[in-house]
């Protein structure tokens, strides 16, 4: 068993070696750039975690890593486009950087690099490995779409709330470790328990994550506080707030969608959060998913104090201020 840090550093250490072709430049540049922008690698550490936990190579497992934190990146680029985003990792966006069609390309050609690296693993799980890959990126993209639609409409419940997160960020969770489990030579049942823990963490994940998104420090968050808000996203928090708030405040609520002045309908509606504990809401959210999260750990068939490096990573998850 490793620790989490030795794993991350292994992963610092694989990235810095990945190279490129330089022609276009800028095609090549962009992936360059969002890939050594730094990052909390949780998702690369998570497939490194789940492939040690089965007792797996770590070298059969790193490129597999490596994929995973592609894709991820590859995503956060079009997501910044989606999300009209001028932040991330505290530098600018690659569509600020070189425009929107270089953005979309250079994330295009990470897909590429992606399967290029899923396609070192043994050939055989090699199979079950690129079809997990493959129902992960599908459900990532049904995700976005979701939360874009989202943003246009006014009747959004929580649980589909829930389901588009599931979507767009806890599939990608569940399935980096999955993956690992399948290398690590995991059954197919604690293969399935660990994408479960995955998947409730991930839920967690992005319920911290909207919460960051109002709450966190500018200096440490590294992305623009209050986007969501600005964008009128369909947050925990505010579809909690929509329910709970009186009809007086309701009517501020709503026109804020409308309010172009983007720094008082950031404060108004962190106002009405305030007001009415929303933060609070959403934490107890949380827990109840990284609880979840931790019955399907511990039933994985694996000595429970081998599952500590995992379940420490998930605690401070958590806690985390980027
Ligand atoms: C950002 O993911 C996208 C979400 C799912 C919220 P991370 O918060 O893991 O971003 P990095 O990789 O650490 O920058
Ligand atoms: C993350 O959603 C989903 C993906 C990147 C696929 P967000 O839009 O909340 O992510 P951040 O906050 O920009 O990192
Ligand atoms: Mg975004
Ligand atoms: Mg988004
Ligand atoms: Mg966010």
């Amino acid at each position: 068993m490793h620790t989490t840090s030795e794993l991350q550093e292994i992963i610092e250490k694989a990235i810095k070696g990945l190279s490129y072709s330089n022609h276009p430049k800028n095609l090549y540049d962009p992936i360059s750039y969002i890939m050594n922008l730094g990052g909390k690698r949780l998702r690369p550490a998570l497939v490194l975690l789940a492939a040690d936990l089965f007792n797996g190579s770590l070298d059969e497992a790193l490129p597999a890593a490596l994929a995973i934190e592609t894709f991820h990146n590859f995503t956060l680029i079009h997501d910044d486009i989606m999300d009209n985003a001028p932040l991330r990792r505290g530098r600018q966006t690659v569509h600020e950087k070189w425009g929107t069609n270089n953005a979309i390309l250079s994330g295009d050609v990470m897909m590429v690099e992606s399967n290029k690296l899923l396609t070192r693993v043994k050939v055989s799980v090699l199979k079950e490995v690129l079809d997990t890959f493959n129902a992960t990126a599908q459900g990532v993209c049904e995700g976005q779409q979701l939360d874009m639609e989202f943003e246009n409409r006014n009747d959004v419940s929580i649980e589909e709330y829930i389901d588009m997160i599931r979507l767009k960020t806890a599939v990608l969770v569940g399935g980096a470790m999955k993956i690992g489990a399948i290398v690590g030579g995991a059954t197919e049942r604690d293969a399935n328990l660990i994408y479960d823990f995955g998947e409730n963490l991930g839920i967690a994940f992005q319920l911290q994550d909207d919460i960051l998104d109002v709450y966190g420090d500018p200096e440490k968050f590294g992305k623009q506080v209050g986007g969501d808000i600005i964008a009128n996203k369909k947050t925990y928090l505010l579809l909690k707030l929509q329910e709970i708030v009186n009809t007086e405040d309701a009517v501020l609520l709503d026109q804020q969608a409308g309010n172009k002045n983007t720094l008082l309908k950031i404060e108004r509606v962190t106002a009405l959060y305030n007001q009415y504990d929303v933060k609070d809401l959403a934490t107890e959210q949380m827990r109840h998913y990284l609880d979840k999260a931790f019955a399907a750990l511990s039933a994985i068939s694996v000595p429970q104090q081998q599952k500590e490096e995992i379940s420490g990573l998930a605690n401070e998850l958590m806690n985390r201020e980027s």
